[in-house]
């Protein structure tokens, strides 16, 4: 297990695997829930390895710009725990994974006592902007972008106006169920005004290299690559990386644990966020999905690098 031979048997085969990935775009479509994302190009496949040393690779469409989309809530949990610690968020949202699709009220009205199972389904994720600490609105927004800045190591990170727009026009389900939480008291404050923050959040632009190295940090258990800092408690990334493994790719995470074995997070946008630990962050766009909402070549691209490199934890 040596890095350098590893980044350099990387480098080597990462265009083959890429291209022989990128023939499952075919399988799956880009989101049309929210409309903006359906212009994404769907045979569009790209990656980026970040080696702990910053050391980068790349191969396929990784200059393509995306949002994080539902990737966005594993770092605006770390926030959340930041501000509350463990008791303060695991009053609002529980640990389980729920098997069943990532925006279902379904079990919020049948478990009592009505928190979402996870803060990884949209719910769960709603529940966790409303714990984002700021004097206003815009002071919240702030703190997010601030953050998410400092672990991607882009002072110029910043959401995608069109995309927050679109999102926010057809969002019917998440009002509805932000307005049951709500009713549930897991929801403080006004509803319009988590949902905002939850739409920009979700709306934050990148490219599969800020994913790799935000990913790298979480593989360095909250350590800045460069500086060596301490940006995120390593207990607070540990239950990031456990939730990625028990519910990042939704209903599929159980199949994806068995198959690729890396704590990893999706988002409709066809991102991938997914690592190995102390070793390597990873970032893959890929915006054709399948039904469950995960990229499908991104996904198997994921499977054909942890086979080759041995990278499942398991
Ligand atoms: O709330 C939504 O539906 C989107 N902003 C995020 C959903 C998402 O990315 C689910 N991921 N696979």
């Amino acid at each position: 297990m040596n890095p350098k031979n590893d980044l350099n048997l990387i480098a080597d085969k990462l265009p083959e695997w890429l291209e022989e990935s990128r023939k499952y775009t075919v399988l799956g479509r880009p989101a049309s829930y929210i409309p903006e994302l359906a212009y994404a190009p769907a045979e569009a496949l790209g990656v980026t390895v970040m080696g702990a040393d910053g050391t980068e690779i790349t191969a396929g469409d990784c200059g393509l710009t995306f949002t994080m989309q539902s990737i966005s809530k594993v770092f605006t949990l770390l926030l959340a725990l930041m501000d509350h610690g463990e008791d303060g968020v695991f009053q609002k949202v529980g640990m389980e994974p729920t098997g069943d699709d990532f925006n279902s009220m379904l079990k919020l009205e049948l478990v009592p006592p009505g928190i979402p199972f996870n803060p990884l389904i949209n719910a769960g994720a709603i529940a966790i902007s409303s714990l984002i600490h700021g004097v206003s609105p815009s002071d919240k927004l702030s703190r997010i972008l601030a953050f998410f800045r400092e672990v991607s190591g882009d002072p110029d990170l910043t959401y995608n106006e069109a995309v927050y727009a679109s999102e926010s026009a057809h969002a019917h389900r998440n009002r509805s169920l932000a307005y049951f939480l709500k009713d549930n008291h897991v929801l403080d404050g006004d509803v319009e005004e988590v949902l905002d923050l939850y739409f920009k959040h979700c709306s934050i632009e990148v490219t599969c290299r800020h994913l790799a190295r935000m990913a790298l940090v979480l593989a360095l258990n909250g350590k800045d690559p460069v500086s060596g800092r301490e940006l995120i408690p390593k207990r607070y990334v540990a239950i990031a990386k456990t939730f990625m493994i028990t519910c990042g790719m939704y209903n599929a995470s159980g199949e994806f644990a068995i198959k690729v074995g890396m704590p990893a997070k999706s988002g409709v946008a066809g991102g991938i966020l997914a690592l190995v630990p102390g070793r390597f962050g990873v970032g893959v766009i890929g915006p054709a999905l399948n039904h469950k909402g995960n990229s499908t070549a991104g996904v198997h691209l994921l499977q054909t690098m942890s086979e080759a490199m041995d990278w499942s934890i398991f």
